[in-house]
């Protein structure tokens, strides 16, 4: 083995089996952080007490610091005394020895940190990320989210470059030092763990409102900017007081510090963090206007500020034992979350935009080799389990909870939660046991959804008994990735009955007698319902609103799919027949390779209906309009075809578009022109005019092409302005170059709306996207170290464009593992997240196979390889 690569015991596995209680728990921290120029020294005090009487030794995590001295109980240990490489700082502590403290001094270099874990800048600021594992660059400490601490934080710099100078809690200090510098303390009076702690210092504007809670209390709330973006923060400052408000009026969860503070920095790993009092956000998150911002933006700002403000109860105040137990605060505050956008929005809209979500990144992530449950057992690095499994499909097992319980008991369930648990640092079985003592519905089978990795799969199999006038429906669920020892699990069925005509038959007996719909528990492998009395053969509208995260297998042809496209007084359920008979049609259309083959007229009749129905949410009417993308398609073959699910969409877009040319012509006329219906918001017509745009320019007639430069050229706002490029970013066209430029050049001093610039491109599907993709990675504009920047070209590129990305000669592969290559030495979490794509290797033919593999094995060569990368492309190849 050659010195530089590590052998595979390096990148050692952690198992939830082998959890322990720590030896030590801290009481309080006191830290100081001095900020330099060259190197910054952050001193701590540790309040420590014993918590196992059999441990001899401290074991501090510590990665990437320079140890500078440490004393035991104010007295300096010698070099001798203790030992330190490059993760640990260890100790002896004498067997008597129960409450101590420790001063530990550390030299670290934020200027240095490209990895933004830790402390580091951005744009001249000084932040800080610590979950899961951020703070072990700080200083070295007990990093685990079971050791609950109260800190003290004073931060002292240069008062000219870093006026602003912020941390956990309540400000209780602020000096200028007899050098001159300038010196702030803050208290955070909530214990907590490591990974909430959070720093900020820099020259930054400050919005500021408040929020008066339910008992009186008057909270200051203010979000801090690069200057010069004050005017940007409204819809954020708004979307934190509806967040505040209905956690109080739906949960009855009160804020509980005087002060909340959100900070937009311009480099950050993810989308946003939860941090006590003081969330630090990803400036994508935070900063809108309608110039510069989509629809899609806002509410993308609107969720992810009520999840963070929601992780204060859900994280923050009850937090996890172990980072095993990572759903327990990210599924609950996700589940929580998508409920608040649907009661801020549109409930059936948001809904289907929830499981467009789980099926396109979940879905593919439990059929593949990064399979696991949403409560892992095992892993090598905890970043790469913020997956959309312990996320997304985190919060669909949440809400099954929910849907079993209903909303009452629910609440009751989550209420003994919060007063069992308060301060805690918990388990999921900690969780799921409140929720049944809280409600008294027995959980136990339910459970299994924690440990069971893989999408069940239902088949449907139904008969009517003409004589007698029952129905029988039998369900039988199996799980591919589940195993020989596969067990049922307990899933709620949602379901109606329909007539022939699509009018409800309300079910005769039973629980729900007299009503439309009801909840079902599945709780065998097979399972037989019977439903008696019924006049003529009912059609069963089955897991509506998408009752559980599963893939139904049931014969319907395109008539019945027709049918509850058109009738289903479930609009989850109407869409969802819709994208099922779309996708069968253009599975069937791949079949024939034909792909200029008409499409069947019951799917044009049912698009006409649709067309037609003013009644609908236009968003909705947009949703039911769109075609499945093209990954959705994938899911469904064999082997993943992409040139011929491209074409054969596109053909079946442009059949659309001719068809309805009128209709789409009034569409386009009416949502611009005409105000948006009554409780309808503007963004929904901008939805329905924008899908009518895009199936004008799928004609393929200039005039469109004309259409599109008008919008663009008279937008006042981002949705429309992003909605033109995007329509004619596949064409080769003067007027699209045109517009390219137009764009860069009155946007470049904005960086966000760039990021769209480079997304576009990187998703645009024409003969020279390979070349256009190398030369944007060559533009003054681009860098691989800014994550947004980084993600708007290649993650938009691997993740978005499948016809390019998988295009024949390898070239999209190792453009993609080039990246990963770099960025594996500067920033190991962000590279790691760019494997997933190659791992899904074993859906394509043998020659992508090849090539996609063979990429896997170079990664798995590079020299200092990390713990993240190493994981996932170990997985992807060997799982
Ligand atoms: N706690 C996370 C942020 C985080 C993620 C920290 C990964 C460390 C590693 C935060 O609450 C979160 O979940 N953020 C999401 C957005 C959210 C709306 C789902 C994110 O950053 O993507
Ligand atoms: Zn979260």
């Amino acid at each position: 083995m050659s010195p530089l690569s590590k052998s595979p015991a390096a990148h050692a596995t952690i198992y939830l089996k082998d959890y322990k209680e720590p030896d030590f728990l801290i009481k309080t921290v006191d830290l100081t952080v001095e900020l330099g120029e060259a190197d910054t020294i952050v001193t701590s005090r540790l309040d420590l007490a014993r918590n196992n009487a059999a441990a001899k030794k401290l074991s501090l995590n510590g990665e990437h610091l320079e140890l500078v001295s440490v004393a035991m109980d104010g007295r300096t240990l010698e070099a001798a005394e203790y030992k330190v490489d490059g993760k640990h700082l260890t100790l002896n502590i004498p067997a008597k020895t129960n409450r101590f403290h420790l001063d530990i001094k550390t030299r670290i270099k934020p200027q240095e940190n490209t990895a933004l874990e830790g402390l580091y800048k951005s744009s001249g600021n000084f932040c800080t990320q610590c979950e899961a594992q951020g703070f072990r660059r700080i200083t070295y400490y007990l990093d685990r989210p079971d050791v609950m601490a109260v800190f003290t934080t004073t931060i002292i710099g240069d008062g000219t470059r870093y006026p602003v100078m912020l941390s956990n809690g309540n400000l209780t200090a602020e000096n200028t030092l007899s050098d001159g510098r300038k010196s702030v303390t803050w208290h955070d009076p909530h214990p907590k763990p490591a990974y909430l702690f959070a720093l900020v210092a820099g020259d930054l504007a400050m919005v500021e409102d408040s929020f008066i809670t339910r008992s009186g209390r008057d909270i200051k709330l203010r979000i801090f900017v690069e200057k010069g973006n004050e005017d940007k923060c409204g819809h954020a400052m708004t979307s934190l007081k509806k967040s505040m408000k209905w956690d109080e009026e739906k949960y009855g969860r009160e804020y509980d510090l005087d002060i909340f503070m959100i900070v937009a920095v311009s480099d950050f790993n993810m989308g946003a963090m939860e941090n006590k009092g003081l969330n630090v956000f990803n400036s994508k998150y935070v900063l809108a206007s309608p110039e510069t911002a989509t629809d899609a933006d806002f509410d993308g700002i609107e969720s992810v500020i009520a999840h963070e403000y929601f992780h204060n109860w859900t994280g923050n105040r009850i937090t996890c034992r172990d980072w095993f137990q990572l759903t327990l605060k990210e599924g609950l505050t996700v589940f929580r979350d998508q409920q608040f956008s649907a009661d801020m929005n549109s409930a059936a809209v948001q809904r289907i935009g929830d499981v467009q979500r789980l099926r396109a990144a979940q879905f593919p992530e439990d059929a593949g080799p990064l399979a696991h449950p949403i409560q892992p057992q095992s892993y090598v690095e905890i970043n790469n389990f913020y997956t959309a499994t312990v996320y997304e499909k985190g919060a669909e097992v949440i809400r099954m909870i929910h849907t079993l319980l209903g909303e009452e008991k629910f609440r009751k369930g989550m209420d003994l939660y919060f007063e069992r648990h308060d301060g805690q640092a918990v388990t999921t079985e900690e969780f799921v046991s409140a929720l049944e003592d809280g409600s008294g519905v027995d959980l136990t089978q339910f459970r299994r959804w924690y440990v069971t990795p893989g999408t069940p799969e239902i088949t449907v199999n139904e008969k009517f008994d003409e004589k007698t006038g029952t129905y029988k429906l039998t369900l039988q669920q199996s799980n591919a990735k589940a195993g020989a020892d596969f067990k049922p699990l307990h899933i709620p069925l949602r379901m109606g009955l329909l007539d022939e005509n699509g009018k409800a038959m309300a079910f005769t007996e039973g629980p729900f007698k007299g009503k439309n719909s009801g909840v079902f528990d599945l709780t065998k492998k097979r399972e037989t319902f019977t439903f008696a009395g019924l006049k003529s053969p009912p059609r069963a509208s089955l897991f509506r609103g998408f009752s559980a995260p599963v893939k139904i297998n049931q014969q319907m042809d395109d008539r019945d799919l027709a049918f509850f496209f058109a009738k289903d007084e479930d609009l989850f359920n109407r869409w969802d027949a819709g994208q099922r008979l779309a996708n069968n049609i253009i599975l069937k259309q791949i079949e024939k390779q034909d792909e200029t083959a008409a499409l069947p007229e019951a799917f044009m009749e049912a698009f006409a209906d649709i067309l037609a129905d003013k009644d609908l949410d236009r968003a909705f009417t947009a949703a039911a309009l769109t075609l499945p993308g093209e990954q959705d398609i994938a899911q469904k073959m064999p082997v993943v075809d992409v040139d011929a699910i491209h074409k054969v969409r596109e053909e079946a877009r442009r059949q659309i578009g001719l068809r309805f040319e009128e209709e789409w012509r009034r569409l386009y006329d009416e949502c611009s022109s005409a105000p948006a219906p009554a409780n309808q918001p503007e963004s929904s017509s901008r939805k329905l005019k924008n899908t009518a745009l895009t199936y004008l320019i799928a004609t393929g007639k200039e005039d469109y092409v004309g259409l599109a430069d008008r919008q663009y050229r008279t937008s006042d706002n981002m949705t429309d302005s992003v909605a033109a490029l995007s329509g004619l970013k596949d064409i080769t066209h003067p007027v699209r170059e045109a517009l390219f430029a137009d764009y860069y050049d009155k946007w470049q001093k904005d960086a966000l709306v760039i990021d769209k610039w480079f997304m576009l491109q990187a998703m645009a599907v024409r003969a020279s996207t390979i070349a256009d993709v190398k030369a944007l990675m060559d533009h003054p504009a681009f860098t691989l170290h800014n994550p947004n920047r980084m993600r708007s070209l290649i993650g938009a590129f691997a993740s978005g464009n499948p016809v390019y990305f998988h295009e024949r000669s390898g070239e999209g592969y190792r453009i993609l593992s080039g990246v990963i290559a770099a960025l594996n030495k500067t920033n190991p979490q962000i590279a790691a997240r760019l494997v997933a794509p190659l791992g899904q290797w074993r859906r394509y033919d043998a020659g992508r196979q090849g090539l996609m593999t063979a990429e896997l094995e170079k990664i798995l060569k590079l020299p200092d390889l990390s713990d993240h990368v190493y994981e996932m492309a170990n997985k992807s190849l060997h799982n």
